[in-house]
């Protein structure tokens, strides 16, 4: 596809630490790779002037700011890339879309369910005049994932049964690890639960388009009280998540997230179980896919590795010769692709916020149902959107 654009595009990203590093560095290269629309990278945000001025010359952005609110009357602004903590998505997010601003905004897509539906309901009205809106579900973008996407529509796994995720990190195991914005639930909404098992269920519905319609949870904080400023603070969000979905296909889902799982960095594991076959993912492999195939003789059956490397895999024909391996931080370049791409072609991306606000809701039923001793807790189902291009 060759995407011509006239003016080009001015972006402003919002948060210059964690994910903010991140999405600059897909933006820096991003034109390297992709054919994608013109764009500049105008000004990165921050609240500390120096620091912020700092981080915008390292990271290739013309100028820097501390007032995003500035920053979205500004019409040489058309983009704008929120990776500030999640107490400040909705008011960012709406704030941009009201101003006529494309967003892309970091996961989860708010901190509640009245937050997200505000911002649903603000992205759709931006849609009908072109503006675009996505949230980062980075792993959407890795290529052994998206070509997990497709085999699986392609009926190669036959009926899914089941399918497990866990989320596992560490780096919370230690008790006198200080007080955070994550730690805090006016700040994070919640704990593992919306950091990364969001990302997991993101996952789970976009390997299998199959809506969620019961879930069932348990939240354990197991580290209750941590160093602040002041001295030991309440911790008030969960360490680790157990969640069970059903969803409508009738396929079962296991999900398990912990930021206290010792020894473990940053492990995301998948594995789908069908009729006919099965796949099986890990981050810290992230080039490769597993693929048990029953369709082949049972003499030569076993779990095959593919070397998701060749031009023909999502994303890959951009890169390097075949086996000249890709990273984490390319996932957010493909997604900086997809969204350009988006905006360039007036296709809704996704995950769009109606994805977002439906996990937020699935979010919201783990808690409701941890709270009633893991009830099972009925959801209205909603197919998640699906476009992506690339993959
Ligand atoms: N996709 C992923 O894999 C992934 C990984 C980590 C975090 N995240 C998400 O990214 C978002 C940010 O997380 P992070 O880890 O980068 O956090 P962080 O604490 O590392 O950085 C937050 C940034 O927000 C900025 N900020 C805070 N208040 C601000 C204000 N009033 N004006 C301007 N900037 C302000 C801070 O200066 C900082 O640069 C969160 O939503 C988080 O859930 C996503």
């Amino acid at each position: 596809m060759t995407i011509s654009n006239s003016s080009p595009l001015g972006v402003a990203v919002i948060g210059y630490a964690f994910m903010g590093k991140a999405h600059s560095n897909a933006w820096r290269n991003v034109g390297s790779f992709f054919d994608v629309p013109a764009f500049e990278q105008k000004v990165l945000v921050g609240r500390d002037a120096g620091a912020v001025a700092e981080a915008a010359a390292k990271y290739g952005w013309a100028e820097s700011a501390t007032d995003w609110r500035a920053v979205l009357e500004r019409d040489d602004i058309h983009i704008v890339d929120i990776c500030a903590p999640g107490w400040m998505h909705a008011e960012i997010a709406t704030a941009a879309l009201a101003a006529g601003k494309h967003v892309l905004v970091e996961k989860p897509l708010a901190n509640t369910i009245a937050e997200a539906e505000a911002m649903t309901a603000a992205a759709i009205s931006a849609r009908t005049q072109g503006v675009q809106s996505m949230i980062g579900f980075n792993y959407r973008r890795v290529p052994a994932l998206a070509l997990a996407r497709e085999l699986i529509a392609e009926g190669r796994l036959g009926t899914v049964r089941h399918i497990r995720a866990a989320y596992l990190q560490d780096w919370l195991s230690d008790a006198k690890s200080p007080m955070t914005w994550r730690l805090r639930k006016e700040t994070a909404g919640s704990g593992a639960l919306g950091d990364i098992a969001s990302h997991a269920i993101d996952q789970i519905l976009y390997l299998l388009d199959d809506p969620v319609t019961e879930v069932s949870g348990r939240l354990q904080t197991f580290v209750d009280q941590r160093p602040g400023a002041d001295g030991l603070e309440d911790v008030t969000v969960d360490d680790a998540a157990w969640v069970n979905l059903t969803l409508a296909s009738g396929a079962i889902a296991s999900v398990e997230a912990s930021r206290v799982a010792t020894g473990q960095k940053n492990s995301l594991r998948l594995e789908i179980y069908g009729s006919l076959g099965s796949l099986t993912f890990d981050l810290e492999n992230l080039n490769e896919l597993k693929f048990m195939d029953t369709t082949v003789p049972v003499r030569e059956q076993g779990f095959r590795r593919i070397l998701v490397s060749e031009p023909e895999h999502p994303y890959l024909e951009a890169w390097w010769p075949q086996g000249h391996i890709i990273g984490w931080e390319h996932t957010f370049t493909h997604q900086i692709r997809d969204f350009l791409t988006a905006i360039a072609t007036g296709v809704a991306p996704s995950p769009s916020f109606e994805d977002g606000l439906n996990i937020q809701q699935i979010l919201a039923a783990v808690e409701e149902s941890a709270a009633a001793k893991s009830s099972l807790i009925q959801l209205s189902a909603r197919a998640t959107s699906t476009a992506t291009e690339g993959a």
